[in-house]
């Protein structure tokens, strides 16, 4: 796309956002001109808390299936528009409601804590959401005599595990993007940028050696585990003036963008999730002219959803 075209396409979404009381939400991976046209950029907590509070009538998900369905659990008296359908996750499809009814049915007593990256019918089976901000506070909250579920991510299950010291039963399902960080990765980045802090999102596969360097202290600079806002957070108020980021690389537009004059290093520059990436300004645009594709939760798995939703947004 030439420099003109993206201005017109631009343009015009801003027209049409005007007319139809239109609010583009999107996540830190979406693509940078993507990022660049939305309201609000963040990361789940975030966007959920700002579809909580938009007056917009519309609401034009720039990220995956599940973020458009939480929005939509939460407003649904607004449309919800998501602009590629095949904005997926993998983590999210690790698991389904009938796994989860059956899993329940071997531990009938139990909490059941699922990560947002989850289908509206797995939620609808959970007793709490959480996200990568809150999962701590969520698990915290919990009294410490009951069994938990806690679903999909096994590597920010064992993440809460360590610094809770609460044994949980943890559902055995990775991101393929964050699986992929290697701790062979941040050996490498850590050899080449020895006083980097590092940045990890508890996704990743290289989150359990990067807590050990931590403890055994392998690493000059420091190491924190944080959710994608909290990256940005971090970076912006550090006095350190190098990172190594180890998530998803859309990351960095925001990181280099509001924390200026700062260095990032991506721990992978191959992580990068291609569900994301289907949204396009184009499809941006497309959705907000024909008003595609709706994404709304069908009764009773939106009240029951929702419940877990209201849940987790009241642990901030
Ligand atoms: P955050 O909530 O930290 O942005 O993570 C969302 C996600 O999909 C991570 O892959
Ligand atoms: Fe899902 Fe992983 Fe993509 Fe996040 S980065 S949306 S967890 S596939």
């Amino acid at each position: 796309m030439t420099v003109v075209e993206q201005l017109e396409i631009t343009q015009e979404i801003k027209k049409l956002k005007t007319e139809k009381n239109a609010v583009i939400l999107a996540h830190n991976y979406q693509l940078p001109e993507v990022q660049d046209i939305a309201d609000f950029i963040g990361d789940s907590l975030g966007l959920s808390q700002a579809a909580a509070k938009t007056d917009a009538d519309i609401i034009v998900f720039c990220g995956v299936h599940f973020m458009a369905e939480t929005a939509s659990i939460i407003c649904p008296e607004k449309r919800v528009l998501l602009p590629d359908l095949e904005a997926g996750c993998s983590l999210a499809a690790t698991i389904n409601a009938e796994q989860l009814r059956q899993w329940k049915s071997e531990h009938p007593n139990a909490v059941v804590v699922s990560y947002v990256n989850t289908t509206a019918e797995v939620k609808a089976e959970s007793d709490y959401c959480c996200t990568s901000t809150n999962a701590l506070k969520v698990i915290q909250a919990i009294p410490p005599d009951r069994e938990i579920l806690f679903l999909p991510d096994m590597f920010l299950g064992a993440y809460l595990q360590r610094v809770t010291g609460r044994k949980m039963h943890i559902w055995p399902g990775e991101c393929h993007v964050h699986a992929g960080i290697r701790p062979r990765d941040i050996e490498a980045m850590r050899a080449a940028h020895p006083e980097a802090d590092m940045l990890v999102h508890p996704e990743c596969g290289c989150s359990s050696s990067c807590m050990y360097y931590q403890a055994t202290g392998a690493l000059k600079g420091e190491m924190h585990i944080l959710s994608t806002e909290g990256m940005v957070k971090h970076a912006r108020q550090s006095p350190a003036q190098e990172f190594i980021v180890a998530t998803e690389v859309g990351i960095l537009h925001r990181l280099k963008k509001e924390a200026t004059g700062k260095t990032f290093y991506p721990a992978n520059e191959r992580a990068i999730c291609e569900y994301m990436k289907k949204i396009t300004l184009e499809k941006v645009l497309r959705s907000l002219r024909e008003e595609i594709y709706e994404v709304r939760v069908p009764e009773p798995t939106a009240s029951k959803a929702r419940r877990a939703i209201e849940r987790m947004l009241a642990i901030v």
